[in-house]
């Protein structure tokens, strides 16, 4: 049987993370995976995720199935967070799906089956993961311009020159906030250019939202879903619950889909519960009533959200200081984007070979196209790290 199989290219990301922990230096840095880090270079679970574990363990009485569609406490909750009441809920269908990953594959599975073979339109660059899923379940592919690496800022005359061009029949895939890689992200006014060209020309938006809270804030970082969904007739959105709740392993997501009424929303809402019967059967439970449960108390939330708080304004600072470190070794402001960008990824825009060198040189793990992890900077060794990116790109 295996010998009629090649071996798969594993995603660049996980193949980092083995090499970085595999690395014996004590004194290595990991700008790789997208992981929240303090300033001990831990990834801490959150005081308010604690406590509502702490809740959960004190007063479930059962772990029975939840049912195809998921936690729908949890569902509600993250609809309200992301959405902000800004669509008639009638409209509104949720499942839950295993971390944001499986919220976007159900949707893509679904879309698949209304666009058999349909066209996927991706950003250039886009997140490793996102052109293999599509592929997976039957989608075609492709690019539209996002990032112009001169400026390292959005191209945004190619990004609508495409959109506009498209159809009723293509998707685009949209980063709601905080772009996983590149860290260049659209204005409120290119947001609205955005929902009306996808209004006009029927292209169907599927927006991953992955990020929610790392870039300006959680009403802030909602613009452009709240905008875009509000403009159209139907879009889904992939709701992750993994980095602004710091539930990686736990796998919370939401898969929601908008119906232009709501017997669509019905038939869009029993096929994504085919996909999840037919795949993993029940969306696991734990991360998913961990969230409901700090967004439905009133203390909880509060904390949730300082703490959420704190980690976008450490990211922040890391990115001024790294930025305001190189321009003051270099007196130039080629770096200055850094300190621009926003949500968790730069794009630095260096070749893979500086990549490597960094890598094996100096220690600085990055991934092979220069996106860096900002809050992998340690806050103690900004100066250093400055100096390794500055000797490596001269
Ligand atoms: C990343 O982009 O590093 C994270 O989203 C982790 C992942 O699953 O790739």
């Amino acid at each position: 049987m295996f010998e009629t199989l090649k071996k798969a290219t594993l995603d660049k990301i996980f193949v980092l993370m083995a090499e970085y922990a595999a690395d014996p230096r004590t004194d290595k840095i990991d700008l790789g995976v997208g992981v929240y880090k303090d300033d001990t270079g831990l990834t801490p679970i959150m005081n308010s995720v604690r406590k509502a574990e702490q809740r959960i363990h004190d007063t479930a009485m059962t772990k029975t199935y939840m049912g195809v569609v998921g936690n729908k406490g949890f569902s509600a909750a993250v609809v309200d967070l992301a959405l902000g009441g800004i669509v008639d809920l009638k409209r509104v269908r949720t499942v839950n799906g295993a971390g944001g990953t499986g919220a976007l594959s159900i949707l893509m599975n679904v879309l698949s089956r209304a666009r058999p073979g349909g066209r996927i339109f991706i950003s250039d660059p886009s997140w490793p993961n996102h052109w293999p899923m599509a592929e997976l379940v039957g989608l075609k592919p492709h690019y539209y311009p996002y990032f112009d690496p001169r400026t390292r800022r959005v191209d945004f005359p190619a990004m609508m020159k495409m959109i506009d061009s498209l159809t009723t029949d293509d998707i685009v895939l949209l980063h709601g906030c905080c772009h996983n890689p590149t860290g260049a992200n659209l204005a409120r006014e290119q947001w609205d250019q955005v929902a009306e060209c996808l209004r006009r020309t029927g292209a169907f938006p599927l927006v991953d939202l992955a990020y929610l809270g790392f870039g300006d804030g959680l009403e802030e970082d909602a613009y452009g879903v709240r905008k875009v969904v509000s403009s159209v007739p139907e879009s889904m959105v992939a709701f992750s619950a993994s980095k602004n709740f710091g539930l990686y392993r736990e796998r919370a997501g939401v898969a929601i889909a908008i119906g232009k009424n709501e017997t669509d929303a019905e038939i869009v809402s029993s096929q994504m519960q085919n996909v999840i019967r037919a795949t993993i059967s029940q969306t696991p439970d734990h991360g998913a009533e961990i969230v409901r449960v700090i967004l439905e108390d009133r203390e909880l939330r509060a904390e949730w959200q300082a703490e959420l708080t704190a980690m976008r304004e450490r990211m922040k600072r890391l990115r001024v200081k790294l930025a305001e470190a190189i321009r003051q070794r270099s007196n130039s402001k080629d770096f200055d984007f850094i300190a621009e960008h926003s949500g968790m990824f730069s794009l630095l825009g260096l070749p893979p070979a500086v990549v490597e060198r960094l890598k094996v040189k100096d220690g600085v793990y990055m991934i092979n196209d220069s996106r860096i992890n900002v809050a992998g900077i340690p806050e103690d060794r900004v100066g250093e790290l400055a100096d390794y990116l500055l000797a490596a790109v001269r």
